[in-house]
């Protein structure tokens, strides 16, 4: 087991920088900033728009042809009305500045990653679409470097090349193979390498 304790590689799916934005801590603050004097039950609610309750922004206001479009924020009339001139008549927020260049990327990021109201508490609907955004539950290809984890939890990344005599060869980075025994491997590695063997 050598080249698992020397080549040590730390692994999150998660570790996407910038694409863990969700509304209630990201873009909230900027509606509350910019937009609350028309836009909130506890004010005034104009264009039947009232972005501080999220369950109705959730419901109501996000989806596939509404005003914010997750993962599409280019066609979202939310970010449009933004980006228009001052002086249009749907530009917003209405009778005010213009949002700063980065609090509308922060609301353009925030709906390219699947426009998530709280991600410590996700609908399924939402979790759902958070997993589309990320490829989903993507099969693991022959051609690909995968992770593989053995039963210490170590991890590498290497290519599957074949599984015989009860090893696993793995081409390494570096360009050198490696056969691993698969009693060594953790139980989602040996599945890993089943499905790859095709069995
Ligand atoms: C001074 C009041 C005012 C402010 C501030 C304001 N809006 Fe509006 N907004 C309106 C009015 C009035 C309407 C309804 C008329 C219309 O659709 O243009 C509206 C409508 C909208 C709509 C269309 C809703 C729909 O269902 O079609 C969106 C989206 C919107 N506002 C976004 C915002 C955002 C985002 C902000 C803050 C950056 C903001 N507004 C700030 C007055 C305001």
């Amino acid at each position: 087991m050598k080249v698992f304790s020397t080549i040590l590689f730390t692994f999150s799916l998660s570790a996407l920088p910038g694409l863990a934005v969700d509304y209630k801590t990201d873009v909230l603050p900027i509606m509350k900033e910019r937009c609350w004097d028309c836009h909130a039950n506890e004010t005034k609610v104009k264009g039947n728009l009232a972005l501080d309750d999220l369950e109705e922004v959730r419901d109501y206001q996000i989806g596939k042809y509404n005003i914010i479009r997750p993962g599409n924020s280019a066609e979202s009339n939310f970010v449009e009305r933004l980006l228009l001139d001052s002086g249009d008549t749907d530009f917003m927020p209405r009778k005010a500045e213009a949002l700063p260049k980065k609090e509308i990327e922060t609301i353009q990021k925030w709906i390219d990653a699947g426009a998530i109201i709280d991600r410590e508490n996700m609908t399924e609907d939402e979790a759902e679409r958070v997993k589309e955004m990320s490829g989903g539950p993507s099969e693991p290809s022959a051609g690909e470097f995968l992770t593989w984890m053995n039963r210490e939890g170590k991890e590498i990344e290497a290519r599957f090349l074949s599984v015989a005599d009860g090893k696993v060869k793995l081409l390494l980075k570096n360009g050198k193979q490696y056969d691993v025994p698969i009693s060594s491997l953790s139980g989602a590695s040996v599945e890993q390498a089943k499905k790859l063997a095709g069995k």
